[in-house]
């Protein structure tokens, strides 16, 4: 799926807008078409999420939504501080065990005293459509076909989108954890997209000097503003992922406003990385079921590759 010309929209500042919210759109009516011509079978998700976390539980909902406007079922099940690990093991186990449901997703963070990467791994790999488990992100490492984490694939394919280059071009990520800044250096790092990565943290003493070098600056930092025009250097592109809400309210990585005076590119937070990633879990519910689209060559969806 790509954005045409005539729909693209800019900044005030000049930036061109990575427009997430409009390419999931295109990407949901696209796989409810998918899911029609195959005859409306019952596809089912389902999500596993700390009920006493506001912010998980509203992009469970988002992606519960997203999901039903795609022709997908959804059901839900709710951990808390009064789960234990045993029980939430057997929460993903029933899931697991249920032929009526193609794919899971359980959203992080768990509560604190869960382990959540053992909870993760309960999930039959053919069913992680967020990605996460060991098989699936060794198998991205390994360059074999797997389902790849919903995040950094949506940051994928909305560079993608927009024709960005990103072959032998510096991508500098801020942020490495195992759910977005890690996988994304593999997925962009290797031999199918075969860009430049490097991957830093925020308090990196030379962060000015990692971005500015960068074509592309991808922040998953979730430090308000971390990434202001003296970080961008002249027409990069910009990914805000982190989010913090200092007084309740959204604030990105990336000092948007400032920075679209500067870079080419930018994908906003809100508007960006947040929706793709809800349609790339889409897609891997499609490859979960057996109905990947003509654009994603089996379940590898444009990953490491041989
Ligand atoms: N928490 C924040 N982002 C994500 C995500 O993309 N997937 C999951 N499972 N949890 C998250």
């Amino acid at each position: 799926v790509t954005v045409p010309a005539g729909e693209r929209t800019y900044f005030a500042g000049g930036a061109l807008r990575l427009d997430g919210a409009a390419l999931r759109d295109r990407i949901i009516d696209e796989i409810r078409a998918r899911v029609a011509a195959a005859g409306d079978p019952p596809i089912c998700l389902a999500t596993v999420v700390d009920g006493d976390d506001p912010a998980g539980v509203r992009y469970v909902g988002m992606k519960h939504r997203a999901a039903a406007r795609a022709g997908l079922r959804t059901r839900g099940s709710v951990v808390s501080v009064g789960t234990s690990q045993a029980e939430a093991e057997a929460v993903v186990d029933a899931l697991v065990a249920d032929s009526d449901v193609q794919g899971i997703l359980v959203q992080l963070p768990l509560p604190l005293h869960l382990d959540g990467d053992r909870v993760i791994d309960r999930i039959d790999p053919a069913k992680d459509v967020d990605g996460l488990t060991s098989t699936n992100l060794g198998r991205l490492v390994r360059g074999t076909p797997g389902l790849v984490p919903a995040t950094p694939l949506g940051v994928l394919r909305l560079l993608e989108a927009y024709g960005v280059a990103l072959a032998g071009r510096r991508v500098t990520i801020v942020g490495r954890t195992p759910l977005v800044g890690l996988p994304l250096s593999l997925l962009l790092g290797g031999p199918q997209v075969a860009a430049l990565v490097s991957v830093c943290r925020a308090d990196d003493p030379e962060l000015t000097a990692r971005c500015r070098e960068a074509d592309v600056v991808i922040s998953d930092a979730s430090r308000p503003h971390l990434i202001g025009p003296e970080r961008v250097s002249p027409g990069a592109t910009v990914v805000d992922i982190g989010s913090s809400w200092p007084d309740g309210t959204l604030v990105g990585d990336v000092d948007t406003a400032a920075v679209a005076t500067i870079a080419g590119a930018l994908a906003p937070n809100p508007g960006g990385a947040g929706p793709m990633t809800v349609a790339c879990l889409l897609e891997n519910m499609m490859c979960a079921a057996g109905l990947a689209g003509a654009g994603t060559d089996g379940r590898t969806a444009g990953g490491a590759g041989a």
